[in-house]
Order: C-alpha cells, then structure tokens, then sequence
C-alpha cells in the first residue's frame, strides 16, 4: 500500500469539482471594482451569470494555442502597446465586442492600428479569435474584463486614437439604467484615455440609450461632436452590420451614430 500523503495538488488534480486550469479565465468571485469617488457615476455590474457558455472543440483547440499571445485578463497591468502588437501605431479600444464581428471586419481596412478588444463574454472572444486566426488578422489583441475596469487598470491615460462602444447593452427598463455601461464616469474615463483629437465612437438601435448618450454629452466638456462624414477622422468610421444592429434593424429600430472627438488641450 502506498502510505504517500495525500497533498493539495492531488486533491485538485482527482477532485471532480476541480476547476480546469483554463487560459484567459477571469477570477471566481466578486469582480473588483475600482472606487473611484470622483462624484460621477459609473456602471453598476449586474448578474453576468448569463454570459457563461461553452466553446466548440475547434474554438477551444485555438483558444488554447492562442490566447497567450492574442489574450489578457483584466489585471493592474498597463498594457504596453508597442511590445504587445511588436511595433507602434494609432491605437483603439472596443469596448463590448461580442462576437467580434465588427473587429475583424474593421482591422484589416486600418492594418497601421493597433485594435484592442475588450469583452467579458468568453465565448464572443472565442469567436473573434478564431476568425482572426484563421484570417491572419495580426492587428487585434483582448482583453477579457469589464471595459471600465480595463481603461482605467490598464490602459495609459491620453494613449488613445480611438474608442468604440457599438451597441452596448441598453438596459431599457428605468430600475437598470445604472447598469448601463456608458454614465458619466465612464465618459470622463473614456476621454482621459483619449489623446487630444481622438475619438469616441459610439452606437445604439436603442432610442432610449440613444437620448441617453446624447444627454451624457452635455456632461462631459472635453468632448465635441463631429459632423458626419468626417474625411480627416484619425480612425475607421464605416461599421459592417453587427449582429446585434442587424436584430435591431429587423425590428425596424433607427441607428444611432455619436462621433465625438477629444478636444485639443
Ligand atoms: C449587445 S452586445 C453588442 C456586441 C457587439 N458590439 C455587437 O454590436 O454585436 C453588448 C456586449 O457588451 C458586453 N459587455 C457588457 N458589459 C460589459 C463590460 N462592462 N465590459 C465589457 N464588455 C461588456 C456584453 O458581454 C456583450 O457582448
């Protein structure tokens, strides 16, 4: 009989409850939020239980031999740019990108911009990544985590050519609208990561988060809006259809487009 000491490590490695050491799985728990005691609002995180699912065995295989050169997780690292895309170059951040459908469709049209996209949804991750595997996009990285999180952990304030938010989470009933990603906070936030001249692009098929969002700018003085078409825009503005935008326009809502850019100091 073998008298060896059962250790931890066999306990975690023979327990059927045991979690599988996964790459780019975000910490079990309460997510940490930061306080940022500025008297603006910020995002009240609802229950993301929803947002688990499962990958193909295909998507897992590329996951798997991906991620750690494609993928972070929300961490107090600040992102180096330069060393994580290998050169530099105009930079943006999308936040909520789902499926990525968007980001990949857009990264080959500015191949000098370094995209990062942010996500909490693994398997919309799982996705982008596959495609921009398979399609030899070498301009995309992520960053799996709250977007809030992500700006202010780890992207470098004033760094920024650009940030997306398409078709955020809109939350229609009035008891959840502080669950929506875009208040006033995350506005200040998104234009102290902005560069001067940089731009936030934002859009809903929502009207309610549409006036929202218009209601917001008044709030925030750094940024102005921009007259669409914008010839000189220092980023891509033309958006394929998302597949959320296309549910929306098959229930007949209006799109709604906020180009804003960051002020010169
Ligand atoms: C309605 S979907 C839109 C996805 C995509 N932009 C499109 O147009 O198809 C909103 C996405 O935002 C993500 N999301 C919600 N809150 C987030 C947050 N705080 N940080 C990062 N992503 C978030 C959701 O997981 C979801 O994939």
């Amino acid at each position: 009989m073998n008298n060896r000491e059962v250790t931890n490590s066999d306990i975690s490695k023979n327990s059927p409850t045991a979690e599988p050491t996964t790459k780019g799985e975000l910490p079990h728990g309460r997510p940490e939020k930061t306080q940022f005691n500025d008297g603006l609002d910020y995002p009240r995180i609802g229950n993301l239980s929803f947002r688990r699912g499962t990958l193909t065995a295909n998507q897992e295989k590329i996951w798997n031999d991906n991620w750690d050169a494609y993928g972070k997780v929300l961490s107090d690292e600040v992102i180096d740019v330069e060393e994580w895309f290998g050169r530099t170059g105009p930079t943006i951040v999308e936040i909520g990108c789902g499926t990525g459908t968007s980001t990949v469709a857009m990264a080959p049209e500015e191949p000098d911009h370094n995209i990062i996209a942010v996500e909490l949804y693994k398997p919309g991750l799982a996705k982008l990544l596959s495609a921009a595997v398979r399609g030899g996009v070498t301009n995309i990285r992520m960053v799996r985590g709250d977007g809030v999180e992500v700006l202010q952990r780890m992207i470098e304030p004033e760094s920024l050519d650009g940030v997306r938010l398409f078709f955020p989470d809109p939350w229609p009933k009035a008891r959840h609208h502080k669950r929506r990603i875009l208040q006033s906070g995350t506005l200040r936030l998104i234009s102290s990561r902005l560069k001067p001249g940089g731009v936030f692009h934002a859009a809903t098929d929502h009207a309610g988060y549409a006036e929202w969002i218009e209601e917001l700018r008044g709030v925030e003085p750094t940024l102005e809006p921009i007259a669409w078409p914008w010839p000189e825009s220092p980023m891509l503005l033309d958006r394929p259809t998302t597949k959320f935008e296309a549910r929306g326009l098959r229930m007949d809502h209006s799109i709604h487009e906020f180009v804003w850019r960051k002020k010169e100091a």
